[in-house]
């Protein structure tokens, strides 16, 4: 198998759909680059499904760099994406180098951030600028549910479907290498993917992206409530409980040691 990096990430558009997750440890993350994931995010979903939040603003810098460092001792073939958290790099330009810096040096190949204001466009081209490739991620933004008022599908609209392609074309001009797309319909996601010349990743945003991502906890069932979108391909939450409650019994009835 071959290491993917942002040169062969880029190359697969148009030739092969990338299936891409998240995860946050080295064991899951093992187990994934063994499957032949392609990119694993160290998502901000960590918030959701490692801390038990009920969003990702709570995620610190230092939860992020742990994670990393336990997911690139986890991987050989896979690229490692840091999501950088809320907070790490909305403050200053300055500040957001520097945290995005400690992200590659925890081991990430790539940092990705949300949204594409005049701000953070420019980020995205002083990060290039400086050797550190950026995933971006337009559409529905986790980090601005309080200004959603909700985690609310973006794009539905004639308005807020142009502003998703602005964003789109304005993330890709910035240098971004590949840009998440969640939560818009499929058929905006569709023009995007063929308006840009660098990949869509999608996640809730239908089939015609160039890659997809799915969160780990709801791709392998350990999540019990998932999105609509989701496809659960393990029904992990039931075995893990089955193995828990059987091992809890060997000890009672002392099967176990
Ligand atoms: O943190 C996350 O899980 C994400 C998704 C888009 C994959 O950002």
């Amino acid at each position: 198998m071959k290491r993917w990096t942002v040169q062969t990430v880029v190359e697969a558009k148009g030739k092969t759909k990338l299936g891409c997750v998240t995860a946050y440890d080295v064991a899951f993350a093992r187990l994934a680059d063994e499957a032949g994931v392609p990119i694993i995010l160290v998502g901000d979903s960590m918030g959701n499904n490692v801390l038990g939040y009920s969003n990702t603003l709570n995620v610190e810098l230092k939860d992020t760099l742990r994670a990393v460092g336990a997911v690139v001792r986890g991987v050989k073939n896979a690229m490692v994406v840091a999501d950088m958290p809320f907070g790490t790099y909305q403050a200053g330009q300055d500040q957001a180098v520097a945290n995005a810096i400690r992200c590659i040096k925890a081991g990430a190949d790539a940092v990705k951030l949300e949204g594409a204001s005049v701000e953070t466009c420019l980020l995205i081209q002083r990060l290039v600028s400086i050797g550190v490739p950026v995933l971006a991620h337009v559409g529905m933004q986790p980090q601005s549910v309080n200004v959603y008022g909700g985690f609310k599908k973006q794009g539905k609209t004639r308005e807020s479907a142009d502003k998703v392609m602005a964003d789109a074309r304005a993330v890709e001009a910035a240098g971004a290498f590949m840009v998440t797309l969640e939560c818009i319909p499929s058929e905006l996601a569709a023009s995007i993917t063929a308006a840009l010349s660098i990949p869509t990743i999608g996640i809730g945003a239908g089939p015609v992206c160039d890659a997809q991502w799915l969160v780990m906890h709801d791709l392998l069932g350990l999540n019990e409530q998932v999105p609509g979108f989701v496809r659960k391909y393990a029904d992990l939450a039931r075995t893990v409980r089955e193995a828990f409650g059987a091992y809890v019994a060997d000890v009672a009835a002392s099967r176990f040691p």
